[in-house]
């Protein structure tokens, strides 16, 4: 068995090991908005539910060539968020708003979707997804020294989902039709490997 001591390795490998191993990964589509009122839109799969009870989310952005994505930039300016649930209809439109474009740029707007303002936040979601999560960040923790990550606890404030995809509170995970992510440009649905196992009593 290979072993990886994390500090010996250049960064592309860290990276290539770490985003190989911890998969699927969900895609937090993450709304923002600058202070100007310019929508922003990104998939971010440095992403989980991490509390219930507060509930909570975690994102995690890089930076690009030394300065922070849109997105933390519009976070820290403004402090609110949402993220759409990335699922097989929107797999397209999701990877079209990974391009890199300047701060001006509406991805909304590029990728033909349809921004909805939340109701409690000024971020939009989009109006294609089958569920939305209005959130106001937390804090933003700085990851290494320099930091080169950054680390976004959000709490969630208000949650949409379509309807034909809920029971009561129960979400139909066939209905729903996730999208995760693993290493580079590999992805996976989540109808045909779903399984059943009971936990023991
Ligand atoms: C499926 C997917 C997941 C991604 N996850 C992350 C991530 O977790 N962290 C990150 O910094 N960039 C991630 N990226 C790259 C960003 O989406 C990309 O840098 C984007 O241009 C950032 O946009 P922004 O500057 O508007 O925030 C991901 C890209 C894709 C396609």
């Amino acid at each position: 068995m290979a072993t990886f001591t994390l500090s010996d390795l250049a960064g592309i490998d860290r990276y290539k090991l770490l985003t190989g191993l911890i998969v699927p990964r969900p895609i937090g589509w993450i709304g923002t908005v600058d202070a100007e009122g310019v929508h922003n839109l990104a998939p971010y799969s440095f992403f989980n539910c991490v509390s219930a009870t507060p509930p909570t989310v975690v994102v995690g952005t890089g930076h690009r060539s030394g300065s922070p994505k849109d997105t933390l930039s519009n976070l820290r300016e403004t402090g609110v968020f949402t993220v759409s649930i990335v699922t097989e209809g929107v797999v397209e439109a999701m990877n079209a708003t990974s391009a890199e474009v300047p701060p001006d740029v509406d991805e909304f707007a590029e990728a033909g979707l349809t921004a909805v303002v939340g109701t409690t936040v000024d971020a939009p979601y989009v109006g294609e997804a089958k569920a939305a999560l209005e959130c106001e960040v937390n804090r933003i923790v700085p990851l290494g020294d320099p930091p080169k990550s950054w680390l976004v606890i959000g709490d969630v404030r208000i949650i949409h989902v379509q309807d034909d995809i809920l029971d009561g509170t129960r979400i139909d995970p066939q209905r729903l039709e996730a999208i995760g992510r693993f290493a580079g440009s590999g992805y996976c649905t989540t109808v045909e490997g779903l399984f059943s196992l009971e936990r023991p009593t």
